[in-house]
Parts: C-alpha cells; sequence; structure tokens
C-alpha cells in the first residue's frame, strides 16, 4: 500500500511540501492550526506569494475541477494521527523575543498535539530547522506520548528549498539529508523520496546531531559569504575602489565561486539571521560558542547595512530627511517571495520614516505582508508613482520589474533625479545617461 503522508505547519515550507508530495503520486492530508488558512488551501488559493505554488496545488486538491483530489487539509490532529502513515512537521522556529535562542514551543506544541493519535506505526519527520540536540529530545518525548510507543519513531530531514524557487527545489532537490536511527526510517524516507533519488538527487544519511547541523551550518555559510562581500563593499568605499568589479574577478576562481557575492544591503527573511542567531545561542549552550563567535562578525556587518544605506539616503538629499520625498522600490527580503519577515527594504524605509522622511514603497508582491508590518508607511499602486514627487529614489529589493523599468520615464515625475542602488542590480550607465545620479553601495560616486 503507498505511503499517506501529513504535513504539519502549511506555511511557506508546508504548503509547498505537501503540493510536492502530492505531486509525487501520495495521498497528503495538510494540518494548520491557522483555520483561515486551511480553507484557502482548500479552495486551492495559496496564502503567500511562491511562483508556481498555485498551480501545483490546484493540480491536486480534493475539490477543485480536474484535480487528482489526492491533498486535503484539516485542523484536526485526530484525523491526522489516524490518516498518516509518514508525518512531515513542517511549523515555524522564530527567535525567542529578546534572546538570540530558538522558540521550539511551535515545534513542541505539534509532537504534543500529534503523539496522542498515534495508535500504529508511524514516522515522525521534522523538517523545521531546530538547535542541535532536538531531534534526541523530541525523540523520547514522542515515543512516551504514542500509543504507539517506540514505533512511533523520529527523523530529522532538514528542507534547504529557496523562497521564490520553492516548487523547483522542493521537486528536485539538491540534496536530501536523512538524520536518523533505524534502517526502518531509513527505508521509508527512501520511499518517500524514491522519485528525486531516481532522478538524481543524493541521499545522505546521518545521524540526528549532524542532520540538524547540517542546516544550520549551510546557513551560516550562505550569511558569511554574504557578509563577506559586503565587508569587502565597505572597504571598497573607503578605498574608492568597485566591489561589482572585485566579485566578477574573484568570482572567476572556483573555490570562491560567483554566487551570493553581490554586495548590497544584506540579508534578511525568515530563516539566515535568526538561524545563526540560534546556532550561536546553541553553540553557547553546548560549550562551543568560541566556535562561533564570527557570526556575531557577520550579523553584525549586515545589519550594518541598512544603516549605511539610511546615511547614504540622508546625504543624497542633503543631510536631512525633514520635508523629503522619498520613494523604496522593494519591501520583500528577496524577489519573487511576498515574504517581509526582517526584510532589509522594509527596515531601512521604516528608519527613514522615523527620521522624518516621506516614505512610498512600491513591491510587486509584498504589499500586503508590507502594509501590516509597516501601517505608518505610504503605499503605492506601482514604482511610478512611488516616485513621482520623489527627492531620492531607493532600489532594495531586486526585482525584474525594478531592472526593466525605465529611467528617463521615472525621470519625469520625480523631483530630484537621484537613485540608491541597494542592490547593485541596476544598470549605471543605463540610469546615467537618463541624467541621474546613480550610486551603489561598494562602488565609486561616477
Ligand atoms: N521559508 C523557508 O524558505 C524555509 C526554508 C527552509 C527551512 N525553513 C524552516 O521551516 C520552518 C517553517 O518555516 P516557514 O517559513 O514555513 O514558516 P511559516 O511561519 O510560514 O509557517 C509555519 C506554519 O506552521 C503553523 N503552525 C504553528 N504552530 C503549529 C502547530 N502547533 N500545529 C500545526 N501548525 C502550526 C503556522 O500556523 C504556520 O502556518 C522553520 O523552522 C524554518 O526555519 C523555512
Amino acid at each position: 500500500m503507498a505511503l499517506k503522508i501529513t504535513v504539519i505547519g502549511t506555511g511557506y515550507l508546508g504548503a509547498t511540501h505537501a503540493a510536492a508530495m502530492a505531486e509525487l503520486g501520495f495521498e497528503v492530508l495538510g494540518l494548520d492550526v491557522q483555520p483561515e488558512k486551511i480553507e484557502m488551501l482548500r479552495r486551492g488559493e495559496v496564502p503567500m506569494y511562491e511562483p508556481g505554488l498555485e498551480e501545483l496545488l490546484r493540480r491536486h486538491v480534493a475539490g477543485i475541477e480536474g484535480s487528482t483530489g489526492r491533498l486535503r487539509f484539516t485542523t484536526s490532529y485526530e484525523e491526522a494521527g489516524a490518516f498518516g502513515d509518514v508525518h512531515f512537521v513542517c511549523v515555524n522556529t522564530p527567535q525567542k523575543h529578546g534572546e538570540y535562542a530558538c522558540d521550539m514551543s511551535y515545534v513542541e506544541a505539534a509532537f504534543d498535539a500529534l503523539a496522542p493519535h498515534l495508535t500504529r506505526p508511524a514516522l515522525v519527520v521534522g523538517k523545521s530547522t531546530v538547535p542541535v540536540g532536538s531531534a534526541a529530545r523530541l525523540a523520547q518525548r514522542l515515543a512516551a506520548a504514542a500509543p504507539a510507543g517506540a514505533d512511533a519513531e523520529l527523523a530529522w530531514n532538514p528542507e534547504f528549498l529557496r523562497e521564490g524557487f520553492a516548487v523547483q527545489d522542493t521537486l528536485h532537490p539538491d540534496r536530501i539529508v536523512a538524520g536518523v536511527t533505524s534502517e526502518r526510517a531509513e527505508a521509508l524516507l527512501r520511499e518517500v523520496y524514491a522519485t528525486p533519488i531516481a532522478a538524481g538527487s543524493p541521499f545522505i544519511v546521518m545521524d540526528y546531531p549532524t542532520a540538524e547541523l547540517v542546516k544550520t551550518s549551510a546557513n551560516s555559510f550562505l550569511a558569511t559569504k554574504i557578509s563577506f562581500i559586503n565587508a569587502m563593499a565597505e572597504v571598497c568605499e573607503a578605498a574608492d575602489g568597485d566591489v561589482v568589479k572585485l566579485a566578477e574577478a574573484i568570482g572567476h576562481d572556483e573555490r570562491i565561486g560567483r554566487k551570493f557575492l553581490r554586495a548590497g544591503i544584506g540579508f534578511g527573511g525568515g530563516c539566515l539571521p535568526k538561524d545563526i542567531r540560534a546556532f550561536m545561542a546553541r553553540a553557547g549552550e553546548l560549550g562551543a560558542d568560541q566556535a562561533l563567535t564570527f557570526l556575531r562578525e557577520v550579523d553584525s556587518i549586515n545589519m550594518r547595512r541598512r544603516g549605511h544605506m539610511v546615511e547614504l539616503a540622508r546625504d543624497a538629499v542633503g543631510g536631512s530627511f525633514l520635508g523629503k520625498r522619498v520613494a523604496v522600490l522593494g519591501a520583500t527580503f528577496k524577489p519573487d517571495s511576498d515574504d517581509v519577515r526582517d526584510s532589509p527594504a522594509l527596515n531601512v524605509a521604516g528608519q527613514i520614516h522615523l527620521q522624518g522622511g516621506q516614505v512610498t514603497v512600491y513591491d510587486p508582491k509584498g504589499m500586503t505582508n508590507a502594509e501590516r508590518v509597516f501601517p505608518t508607511l505610504g503605499y503605492a499602486e506601482s514604482a511610478l508613482e512611488a516616485v513621482r514627487g520623489a527627492h531620492v529614489v531607493l532600489h532594495l529589493t531586486e526585482w525584474r520589474e525594478f531592472r526593466e523599468l525605465d529611467p528617463a520615464v521615472l525621470g519625469e515625475v520625480v523631483a530630484e533625479r537621484s537613485v540608491l542602488d541597494g542592490r547593485n542590480a541596476l544598470d549605471p550607465e543605463l540610469w546615467r545617461k537618463a541624467g541621474w545620479l546613480y550610486r551603489a553601495l561598494g562602488r565609486p560616486r561616477s
């Protein structure tokens, strides 16, 4: 009999995972504690913006005309326990308020709610990003609370999807990490991932702590690479160098590589910032804090970029934001997403607003979320409307739409032709030719 799968927590990760599992041919039941999210998913609507996800979902959600009917949604743990052979836990693991550590309360609540309903052999698979040591603890908690006892097993299978590419990354993962303690758990995971494994995705088996560490160390490496090039941008600015040329030149070295070397206002989102902080906090608890002190520097270089962008904008408008109009292009933490969690763009917009600037934000997909987080900022329906009357234009999220803007057209409606490229993604020549003063982080002034 084919395995039946539940996905607990249907946010960015879980909704994508549930749809992908249905695409792979499994019967899937998605569960969330937010009834309105479940209602949307039942109608085949995705509660967030992720390219290709709505189409994938609608191909499988039961009740939608022409769908396979393999994907259903519920808020009932009892139903999930009765339904599933394999339960993926995809709930959020945010930063604790006022601390660096990870807030594990959502994961613990999910395990505690599921366990009493595990009356027959089942594999619970943790996908959330958690501090090392969590899986071992949760495995014991699960076996103690589940009526099936030791037959309710745990595996840890961290997720590496990138928002904006989530569907592709979930269906064709570049690697599958399986933290297991038994051959049965490994065999079940191999069965779940049989299609991507057959298509060539490496399947790497390891113990729990290593699986947990793979995720946090991968994120730490990526954060370090971004902060490295941003540190080089700071030096370039001081020495009149050009960080874009520098990145191009060092990126040709295969050991370094070109990716993630675009200097700008730094990383944000619901993962990298909180994951490196939780990693530092956990290393401290383990007595290994010295090993990760460099991440403190990675974090502070990153946060410094936001402040630096605000300073550049203030300089550009003559030293004070009072009475000045500032257009902000971009609100999400990256393009092709509506996610504004810890978004550098919104952070910069918020700081300028607090310093008296009249800020107008436009983002192709992030407006609703941005207005929820920062209701006091101004919002416009288009890039052209956002820049109308602006004394400076800030390019803060590298959406394709912004790269394709015509600087001549925008130049007609602004108060001053002054643009600051916080992502080093616009074409300086194009903007300068259209009469704009173009400045970017880590690049010469002209
Ligand atoms: N978003 C990403 O790109 C990404 C990538 C890899 C890993 N992760 C990790 O995956 C996890 C989830 O991230 P996300 O971005 O999907 O978060 P999210 O906030 O978008 O989604 C979490 C979902 O879990 C639900 N939830 C909370 N408590 C629950 C409970 N007790 N029972 C059932 N549902 C519950 C929430 O209502 C929400 O819908 C995090 O640990 C994150 O670090 C995320």
